[in-house]
Formats: structure tokens, C-alpha cells, sequence
């Protein structure tokens, strides 16, 4: 089969002939039908975003027809359309260790162990393939996906996902005022959607990329945009501005900034007993007063990927047409030429997004 290949973080990707897997127990493999590019996957293919176990079959996410499954794997079926999350646990109840397959991400603490080295080890798998095989764990299946008319938008369903998870953690209700930091970016766009369909009733969406911002703007009357200046106290009085009021919840979406303040901005505007997701790539230290967090009451909560329970609740959501994916603008390519398709995906942003249909 094709696949794109990393052998190292200075190699670059490449693509090549390598044999199919074979299925084992334990697992399946899945024919890739549409998988998002994300936008910084050049970056982290040269270790911009931290570790990755090469040389492997790059490649996270993805929607994909089962053709095997191991002889003691029931959960998905040969012939269904499934999700494939790439997102690994030991599973083990006391101490679980997660990791990400064909990808950079060590759960928790992001220290490799022995039990991280070893899943990373056996699942040496990626989705930019025509085929990845996966431990039955990472996979959802999908009933109902063969009669979706567009499998490229679904790929955008593992975004969604990890937005997902930090949507559900704020604990946001119906008519909640909501901010999200990073909107102009991909997981920031799928947040944008995914509160307006679980009845946000406000959201204000906050970034640089006017061209993105426009595009939230267009979705429903409820999304107020705010283009960032970079000053917090300036960003912050935007955002109340916006809001008419303070936050219930905040949602940060942001990439790698190189301070935390648009992320403190996003504290700054939060009511009393107000929630803070943390769901970006920040790799500052937050500077939070003891006695503010304290007097405030405000839960500020991390959020890494999210519950397999929840890839399947947004899937219904889809399907049932309650979260509409009309508004991606999916730029469709091929295995062929994987610098082109990486510089492609770089310039993609929000609600813009590559799916490669291998
Ligand atoms: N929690 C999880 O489970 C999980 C899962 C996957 C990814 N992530 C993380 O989520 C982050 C966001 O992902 P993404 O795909 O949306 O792409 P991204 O390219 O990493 O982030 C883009 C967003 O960050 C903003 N941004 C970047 N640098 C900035 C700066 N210096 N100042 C202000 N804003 C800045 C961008 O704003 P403009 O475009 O407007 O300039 C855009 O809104 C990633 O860094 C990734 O590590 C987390």
C-alpha cells in the first residue's frame, strides 16, 4: 500500500510503497477513506510539537472502512464505516498512561514510561495510509456513516472530537454566554460549531485571521467576533464588550503563543463560578492569583482529546443534522505529492481544512 512515511524529524515526510498490515488481535485494520491534514502538521513532523516515535506511518484520525478485524475484536464489525481516534490507553484503572498513535502526544505528565515506550512500540501505525491497522480501543464505529454524503467533511469528526471534550468538561448548557480563545484556528472552529449546536447563546469568537473570524461571523447570528490585538487588558475589554456581560464559559483553543495572554484574557472575562477549558497548545505558565481563582470560584479545567462515549455523541449529532458540517471548506487531495499536501494544509485555517482521501 502507499503510505507517508517518517523516519525521522529531520527527514521529512515521504511517501512510499510498504507492505498492507496485517490484522492481529486485539485490533483491525481499516481502509482510510478521508483524513484531515492538520494545518501544523509540517511542524510537527519536524518536532515542533514535541516527540514522536519514528520512523512510523504518520498519521492521526480518520474515517475508514473496516476490512479485518482480529478474532477476538467485536468492537467494529468488517464492511462498517468507523472513527479512528489514534488515541491509546493502557486502559489500566489505577494508573492509566495514554498515548497518541502516528503522532506526537504522551497523556499526563508527557513523560515516556515503559508502558508508553512498549504501545507506541506495537502500534508503530499512522492514518495518512491507504491502511492503518489499529487496537480495537481507538475505533468507533459509525452506524449510518455509509449513507453520509460527504466522508470528506467527516473527516473533520476527529477535531471535533477533542472540542468535544473540553465543551463537555465546561459543563456549558443551553443559552450560556461563551468565549473561545483561538477560534480562528481548526480545533477553534470545530469548538465555534460544536456550542452553537449544543445551544451556546452566545459565542464569542476570538483570533487574528480575519479571514477566519469573517467565516465564524457567517454561521449564526449568535457568533461576535474579536480580532486580538495581543494586549490583554485590551482583548479582555473587547471580549465583555462583545458579550454584553461577563463569560460562563471560556474555551482555549490557542496554538503555541509566545505569551499567556490572550489564554489570561480569556480568565479575565469570566463571571463568578465561571469554567475555563484549557484545549490548545499554549506552552506557557499561567500566572492566576491564588486569591482571584479562590474568591471567584472559577474552574479552570484541562481537557487532552476526549471519550470515545463522546466521538459517538457528536457522530449523532451529525447524522441527525443537529451540528451541520456545511460550512467546512474541505480542499480534497490525494497521497501522490506529500509536500504539497502539507504546504497545502498550512495554509488552511478554522473552518478551512485539508482531507486526504487515500
Ligand atoms: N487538547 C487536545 O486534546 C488537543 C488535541 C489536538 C490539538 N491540540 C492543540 O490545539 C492547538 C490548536 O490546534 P489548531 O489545529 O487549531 O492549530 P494551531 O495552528 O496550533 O492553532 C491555531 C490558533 O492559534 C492562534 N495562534 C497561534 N499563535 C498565536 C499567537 N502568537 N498569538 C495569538 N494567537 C495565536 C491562531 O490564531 P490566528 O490563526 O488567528 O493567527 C489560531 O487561532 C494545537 O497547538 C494543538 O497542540 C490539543
Amino acid at each position: 500500500m502507499k503510505a507517508w512515511i517518517l523516519d525521522s524529524t529531520d527527514s521529512g515526510v515521504r511517501l512510499d510503497q510498504v507492505p498492507d498490515p496485517r490484522v492481529t488481535s486485539g485490533g483491525a485494520v481499516l481502509r482510510m477513506l478521508a483524513v484531515q491534514v492538520p494545518a501544523y502538521t509540517r511542524v510537527l513532523t519536524t518536532g515542533g510539537r514535541g516527540g514522536i516515535a519514528t520512523p512510523t506511518v504518520l498519521g492521526i484520525g480518520g474515517i475508514g472502512r473496516v476490512e479485518a478485524v482480529g478474532d477476538d475484536v467485536q468492537t467494529v464489525r468488517p464492511g462498517e464505516i468507523a472513527l479512528s481516534t489514534g488515541f491509546l490507553s493502557t486502559g489500566r484503572v489505577s494508573d492509566p498512561e495514554e498515548v497518541l498513535l502516528g503522532w506526537t502526544g504522551i497523556g499526563g505528565r508527557g513523560i515516556s514510561t515503559a508502558a508508553t515506550d512498549a504501545m507506541r512500540r506495537v502500534w508503530r501505525t499512522g492514518t495518512f495510509a491507504e491502511r492503518a491497522s489499529m487496537p480495537a480501543s481507538t475505533l468507533v464505529a459509525l452506524p449510518g456513516a455509509e449513507h453520509y454524503a460527504d466522508l470528506a467533511r467527516l473527516a473533520f469528526l476527529p477535531w471535533l472530537t477533542v472540542a468535544g471534550g473540553g465543551v463537555e468538561r465546561s459543563g456549558m448548557g443551553p443559552g450560556d454566554r461563551v468565549v473561545v480563545t483561538g477560534a480562528s484556528g481548526q480545533l477553534g472552529g470545530a469548538t465555534v460549531l460544536l456550542v452553537l449546536s449544543r445551544g451556546a447563546g452566545t459565542v464569542v469568537a476570538v483570533g487574528r485571521n480575519v479571514d477566519s473570524l469573517e467565516r465564524l461571523a457567517a454561521l449564526d447570528a449568535r457568533v461576535r467576533t474579536v480580532r486580538s490585538i495581543g494586549d490583554r487588558a485590551a482583548d479582555a475589554a473587547a471580549m465583555t464588550d462583545a458579550l454584553g456581560g461577563d463569560a460562563d464559559v471560556t474555551i482555549d483553543a490557542l496554538g503555541p503563543a509566545p505569551t499567556a495572554d490572550l489564554t489570561m484574557a480569556g480568565l479575565d472575562v469570566l463571571r463568578l463560578d465561571g469554567t475555563m477549558v484549557l484545549i490548545g497548545g499554549v506552552r506557557q505558565t499561567l500566572p492566576i492569583p491564588y486569591d482571584e481563582l479562590m474568591h471567584r470560584r472559577i474552574t479552570l479545567r484541562g481537557s487532552w482529546m476526549a471519550s470515545n462515549e463522546t466521538a459517538f455523541r457528536i457522530w449523532r449529532q451529525i447524522e441527525s443534522g443537529a451540528l451541520d458540517l456545511s460550512a467546512l471548506d474541505v480542499t480534497t487531495a490525494g497521497l501522490d505529492d506529500p509536500d504539497a499536501v502539507l504546504s497545502r494544509a498550512e495554509s488552511t485555517s478554522g473552518l478551512g481544512f485539508v482531507a486526504l482521501l487515500p
